[in-house]
């Protein structure tokens, strides 16, 4: 099995990818956290310093293509992956199902807020604002599988999708 999820900045892609993983016996797989190894760099302020946002959807890319056929994973990805339509194409390969968490930008600019994480895109709440309404449709086109994640827990959604991933 190979499950992809997809989604904004602070839509809990992570918290949920490791649930999943963990109650179905996968890997769980942390797109930035490969990309970051990969240039040899600690977080992502430090990424786009050395090569600017291009460098991280290049290797975005190539995480994707590495993981074409990629088994018994969920892969949490980041939330610019859907900028370059042969991510998810990479992400679809092998049977691999792209899962949506789709959380409105208000709470998730309420989540970020305390979070301390470096996210670049996310200086400027009205630039990320943008960035979101701009992202959205691309989400919904991408996804196999859209989970509507507003007011319920990760215990929840992972509820939610392991229903929805037996049909
Ligand atoms: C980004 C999302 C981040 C990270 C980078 C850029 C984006 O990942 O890849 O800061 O373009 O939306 P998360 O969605 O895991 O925060």
């Amino acid at each position: 099995m190979k499950l992809s999820l997809i989604g904004f900045m602070g839509s809990g892609k992570t918290s949920v990818s490791q649930q999943l993983a963990k109650k179905l016996g996968l890997n769980c797989m942390e797109m930035d956290w490969f990309a970051l190894q990969q240039n040899g760099c600690a977080d992502m302020a430090a990424l786009f310093e050395k090569g600017g946002e291009i460098l991280l959807r290049e290797t975005e890319i190539e995480l994707a293509r590495d993981w074409r056929d990629a088994r018994d994973v969920v892969i949490s990805t980041g939330g610019g992956v859907v900028m370059n339509k042969i991510i998810t194409d990479y992400l679809k390969e092998n049977d691999g199902r792209v899962i949506f968490l789709h959380v409105p930008f208000e709470t998730i600019r309420e989540r970020i807020k305390i979070d301390t994480t470096p996210r670049p895109l996310f200086e400027d709440a009205d630039a990320a604002r943008d960035l979101y309404n701009f992202r959205l449709p691309l989400y919904k086109r991408y996804a196999d599988i859209v989970v509507e994640t507003e007011d319920k827990s990760i215990d929840e959604i992972v509820e939610i999708i392991m229903n929805l991933i037996k049909k």
